[in-house]
């Protein structure tokens, strides 16, 4: 593995099951995420997704090939992770959610409740600290979740279409925020989406992946420096990049054959 490699795929596969029931999720998949690289994987519904980022997280195996992650010797937990279903603890109260992503992680309490303190800040969720998730907001209840992968601190976030039950004016709020907090503290991070401007507006890279069973099809370099913001929206560039993608995605998508047939 290269030195500044952090995420190494090699000939990744995953079947699930057995005999007629069998699914091939994911087909010989190669992906390399660099140190502190944010990369936005899109691909059609179905593709493996979120099975590889399972499998990157370490709760689940795959049926093939090597994944290996880098990580500093001291460190419980490498990755954190927000699935896509955002479940957090209905009983416990936001700040009892956010505290429960540092279990099993032997801090002292004292760092527990100022990281807890400085994570419900960040995401502007301070007031509702003893606030219960019914009392909540779909947006709120999402920064909760959020706050719970990112208390952590780990070396990775794993992020499996965090923003996809949000309304449109919400998704956008949060695309932003996400943006300026890790432009502030740099992470590694896989970020899984279905919005092709959502990847390009927070990645480094977009990758592509096939219909299942999901292999690597493209991997676009997003053309837009950091520090960025949501301006880049506007531009040629930016319109151009969304087009190519949709354009690879598009057959993939639809599942039509050469011919013009639903597959
Ligand atoms: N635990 C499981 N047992 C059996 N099949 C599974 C299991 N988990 C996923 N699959 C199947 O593997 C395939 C890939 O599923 P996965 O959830 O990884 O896709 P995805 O790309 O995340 O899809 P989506 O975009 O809809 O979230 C699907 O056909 C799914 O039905
Ligand atoms: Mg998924």
């Amino acid at each position: 593995m290269d030195v500044d490699t952090r995420i190494s795929i090699r000939d990744v596969g995953k079947i699930y099951g057995a005999g007629r029931k069998q699914v091939e999720a994911l087909k010989s998949v190669d992906l390399d995420i660099r140190d502190n690289e944010f990369v936005c994987m899109v691909g059609p519904s179905g593709c493996g997704k979120s099975t590889l980022l399972r499998i990157i997280a370490d709760l689940q195996r795959p049926s093939s090939g090597v994944v290996e992650v880098a990580t500093t010797a001291h460190v419980v937990r490498p990755s954190a992770v927000v699935f896509q279903d955002y479940s957090i603890f209905p009983w416990k109260s936001v700040s009892e959610n956010v505290r429960f992503g540092l279990i099993a992680q032997g801090l002292p309490k004292r760092e527990v409740e100022d990281r807890v303190k400085l994570w419900l800040a960040k995401l502007g969720l301070s007031a509702f600290a003893d606030s219960y998730p019914s009392q909540l907001s779909g947006g709120m209840r999402q920064r909760v979740a959020i706050a719970r992968a990112m208390v952590v601190e780990s070396e990775i976030l794993l992020m499996d279409e965090p923003f996809a039950a949000l309304d449109a004016q919400l998704r956008r709020l949060l695309q932003e925020e996400l943006l300026s907090l890790w432009q502030d503290m740099r992470r590694t991070v896989l970020f899984i989406t279905h919005n092709l401007d959502e990847a390009i507006l927070l990645g480094d890279r977009v990758v592509v992946m096939s219909g299942r069973p999901g292999r690597v099809i493209g991997d676009y370099t997003v053309p837009f420096g950091r520090p960025r913001d949501a301006g880049i929206r506007g531009s040629g560039e930016f319109a151009a990049l969304e087009q190519e993608l949709w354009e690879q995605l598009r057959h993939e998508v639809t599942g039509e054959d050469p011919k013009g047939a639903a597959a």
